[in-house]
């Protein structure tokens, strides 16, 4: 494989420290650039592992700052760009959905301006969407299933699918997407785009709920269940994303997009009772011990009921399918929290208590 200097963003973050640690290790020819703001949600220990590696280096920037991330293309070379910064969490969009504006909207056009000045000699030589390879550049950006709303029947959501946020979260996901598109057709910007579904696995926030109910059974606090728990969630283990992304960011076809999902469909409230049962056997406790701190709170304001994933395109066209079970990804994520309690304790001290506190005395 060919000598490459890809920029990843948000690379400190939960899905973009397993992207850049794949990127790294298992591609030594590439040059692997993760730019990221570190904000409450990005930390360097996600990646202590790989931080001395020859073809690996980190840039503290903000993606909003046009001048600072068009340095980075400039003296790194950039030929590949996937974008994973963006603020993640839908609670926090509702209570502050202008800085969910500023980092997914505005964050990701100032990036698609930077990758549009860098490549001007480069883009017109790129294939037609849907005509097949990458081209010599390629941007990649990382969205979400929530894009496409709420389902309220059995069906799935397709590519096809109609956008239909219902977040402030997802609506600026959703109009970072269309403005990916966009500079795909005005501009020739040689772009994939994937939507993902709910993703968990090791270095994931607390914030979200595997983390979260994770960290406070451990800690024999209150489990906050939003309504009536029966919202259904398609949890995918986050290595298959990464590889997931691999795969497209290597073979998927100029201009298209890629639903991304796990086949696996759960209750919320089905959800909290596995990880109840599963931290029980962890923790030596009595079989229904750790359940009893299911507390039902008031519900997520617009609060999508399901979201689920038809991932028959990747599957077909690139061979992609999720390597693991749910029963063995949700225990080796139990146990890499179990084995990383500092880490928790590290990212869930300072500005994060206050945020919790207020957000759950609210309800
Ligand atoms: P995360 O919140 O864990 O990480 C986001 C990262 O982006 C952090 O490292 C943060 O410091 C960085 N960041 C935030 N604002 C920035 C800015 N202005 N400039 C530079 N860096 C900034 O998020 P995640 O869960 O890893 O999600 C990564 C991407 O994948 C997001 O685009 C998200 O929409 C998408 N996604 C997430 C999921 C999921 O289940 N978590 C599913 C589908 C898609
Ligand atoms: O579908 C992909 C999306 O999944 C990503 O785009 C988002 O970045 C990611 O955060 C995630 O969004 P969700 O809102 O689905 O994830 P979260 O972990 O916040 O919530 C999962 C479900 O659990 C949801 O129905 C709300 C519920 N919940 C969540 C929290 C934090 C609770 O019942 N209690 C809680 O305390």
């Amino acid at each position: 494989m060919s000598e490459r200097s890809i920029l990843i963003t948000g690379g400190a973050g939960f899905i973009g420290s397993h992207v850049v640690r794949r990127f790294v290790t298992k591609y030594p020819q590439y040059r692997i650039v993760n730019l990221d703001a570190l904000t409450y949600a990005g930390n360097l220990e996600n990646l202590r592992d790989i931080e001395d590696a020859p073809n690996y280096s980190f840039v503290k920037a903000d993606i909003c700052d046009a001048e600072a991330v068009a340095k980075v293309f400039k003296e790194n070379a950039i030929d590949g760009v996937i974008h994973l910064a963006a603020e993640s969490h839908v609670d926090r969009s509702i209570t502050d959905p202008l800085s969910f504006v500023r980092t997914n909207v505005f964050g990701t056009v100032t990036l698609l301006n930077a990758a549009k000045d860098a490549w001007k000699d480069r883009m017109g030589s790129a294939p037609l969407p849907g005509r097949g390879g990458g081209g010599e550049v390629r941007f990649y950006h990382v969205s979400t299933d929530e894009v496409y709303g709420s389902l309220h029947d059995d069906s799935l959501f397709l590519e096809t699918t109609p956008y239909d946020p219902q977040s402030p979260y997802s609506a600026s996901k959703a109009s970072s997407d269309h403005f990916v598109r966009a500079y795909g057709n005005t501009y020739k910007l040689p772009f994939v785009l994937s939507n993902c579904s709910n993703n968990y696995g090791s270095h994931h926030f607390p914030e979200k709920l595997i983390p979260l109910m994770i960290n406070n059974i451990r800690n024999n606090k209150p489990l906050p269940v939003y309504g009536k728990g029966e919202n259904v969630r398609d949890w995918l283990w986050v290595e298959d994303h990464a590889a997931a992304i691999d795969v497209i960011f290597h073979t998927g076809k100029n201009g298209e997009t890629y639903n991304i999902g796990g086949h696996n469909e759960w209750k919320n409230i089905d959800l909290v009772h596995l990880l109840c049962s599963i931290m029980d056997k962890k923790l030596g406790r009595i079989e229904g011990e750790s359940a009893k701190l299911i507390t039902y709170v008031t519900d997520r304001a617009g609060h999508d009921l399901r979201y689920a994933i038809d991932a028959s395109k990747i599957e077909r066209e690139l061979g992609w399918k999720p390597s693991i079970t749910f029963e063995v990804g949700l225990e080796r994520t139990v146990d890499w929290y179990l084995a990383n309690t500092e880490w928790l304790d590290h990212v869930t001290s300072g500005a994060y208590q206050e945020y919790y506190t207020d957000h759950y005395a609210q309800r």
